[in-house]
Parts: C-alpha cells; structure tokens; sequence
C-alpha cells in the first residue's frame, strides 16, 4: 500500500491567521487539504477559507453545527458559500436536521458539491459522560447507530476514532468516507489524544482521510515532520495516554 497524502488533512489550530497562512503555505507541496476549526474561524472568520483556498488548497470547515434543521440548513448554505471543500454537523441533531442539510447542498448551484460529514460521539466522551446525558450505550454502540442514521440521512460519512473505523464499515457498508483524527506517527507523543492509531495503521483499517495537527504543526521543522508521517511504527511511550 502506498501512502497517499491526498488523505492526509492537517489541523489549523491556531487563532491566528498569519501563523495559519505560513503553515499552509510551508505544506502545500505535499498536502491540499487544511482543516479549519472554530478556534481560527471565529478569530479570522470566513475570510480564512478564501485565504487558505486562493493558496490553492481546500479546506475542511470543521465546525460541527447543531441546531434545529431550519438553523443548521441555514449555516450549511453560509459553509456553501465560503466554498469549503468538505463541512460536518452533529449526528445527533437528529435525522431531519441532517436531512435538511443533504437538501441544502443538493439544490445548491456550486461546481463542487462540499463533502458532508457528521460527527458521532465525540473522542473526548466516555461511557460515564453517556451516563451523564441518560445514554445507556457504549460509546462504540452510539456510534454505529449514529453513523447509521448519518447515511439513512443521505450524509457522505462521518468523523471517528480510528478505533471505531472497522465497527462502522460493518454497520454503513465501504461506501462511506470516514475521516479520523487521533493519529500520531510512531515518533510522536500521544499528547491528549486517547484512542490512537499510526497514520499508516487508520489508512489500512479503512479511513478515507486521516486529520493530523500538532505532531506537524508543532514540530520544529514542520516539513520534516510532514515526510516521516508515515514512518515507523507505532511504539508506546512513556506518558502517552492510550
Ligand atoms: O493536534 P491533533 O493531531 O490532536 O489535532 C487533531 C484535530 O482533530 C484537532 O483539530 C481536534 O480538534 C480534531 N478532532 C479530534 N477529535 C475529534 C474531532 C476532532 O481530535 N473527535
């Protein structure tokens, strides 16, 4: 298998334009794809997707909206016209609201149709976070269902752990794009990332597109970091939370 770098996302997580500009423009040889987040698009605001698409790469507006259908129909026509390449919303705003959102983009007279994505249980919730909100299901069963009603709801796929990628293609089918951050290379610290796979391993278990953030952006020499994403495998280190 080669390792493809047109799967290959990197996340801008910063609040400043400048620094987000420079890192695009230091990648783009190898990597068009750039996800911007609600830290740098509510400090730069939709001018950023222009900026980062005039350097000619495409961005993931990763936003992840949740409202009633008519609101979140609404944004997805705002995302629509920022021209992002790929946008999500919560699975569990509900089928209607997903289904508004598929309508949305369908009527839309763009070029390129954005890829919609929805994200399902976020990494960062457990089972006793489920607990919390009256969700008797493992997060692994909640995702299965939501990913489900993602394609029942006419969405192109969904954001995961790469841990849950093999339960989802079960439960959706191949396809269904699956885009999952929580990678790290072998050399990198897991940081506050819990259930990770290497870049290589998510690509083999079935993503569509591997998101990546700090182990680049934060490197020393970012270029360096984005040639040896593939390197290695996957050794646990001391103080990596897995
Ligand atoms: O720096 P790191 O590689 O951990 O960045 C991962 C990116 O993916 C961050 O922008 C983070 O917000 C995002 N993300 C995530 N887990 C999710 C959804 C999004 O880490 N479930």
């Amino acid at each position: 298998m080669s390792y493809d770098y047109s799967k290959v996302i990197i996340a801008l997580d910063t609040p400043e334009e400048e620094k987000a500009l420079n890192i695009v423009k230091l990648l783009k040889h190898k990597v068009s794809i750039f996800k911007v987040g609600l830290e740098l698009f509510c400090s730069q605001g939709p001018e950023i997707v222009k900026k980062i698409n005039d350097l000619g790469c495409k961005v993931f507006l990763d936003l992840k909206f949740h409202d009633i259908p008519n609101t979140v129909a609404g944004a997805a026509k705002a995302a629509l016209s920022t021209q992002a390449f790929m946008f999500n919303v919560h699975a569990s705003g509900g089928r209607e609201m997903m289904r508004k959102v598929r309508e949305t983009v369908d009527a839309a007279s763009v070029s390129e149709k954005p890829i919609v994505l929805a994200v399902t249980v976020l990494t960062s919730l457990d089972e006793r976070d489920l607990k919390d909100i009256n969700i008797s299901k493992s997060p692994l069963e909640q995702v299965k269902t939501l990913a489900l009603l993602t394609k029942q709801a006419g969405l192109d796929g969904v954001v995961a752990s790469p841990k849950e990628i093999t339960a989802i293609r079960e439960a959706v089918g191949q396809d269904f794009i699956i885009v999952t951050p929580g990678v790290r290379p072998s050399w990198a610290q897991a940081g506050d990332q819990k259930r990770i796979m290497t870049p290589q391993e998510a690509l083999e278990a079935g993503a569509s597109y591997i998101v990546v953030g700090r182990p680049v952006t934060a490197a020393p020499d970012p270029v360096e970091a984005l040639d040896k994403l593939f390197d290695g495998a996957w050794h646990q280190q001391e103080g990596d939370i897995v």
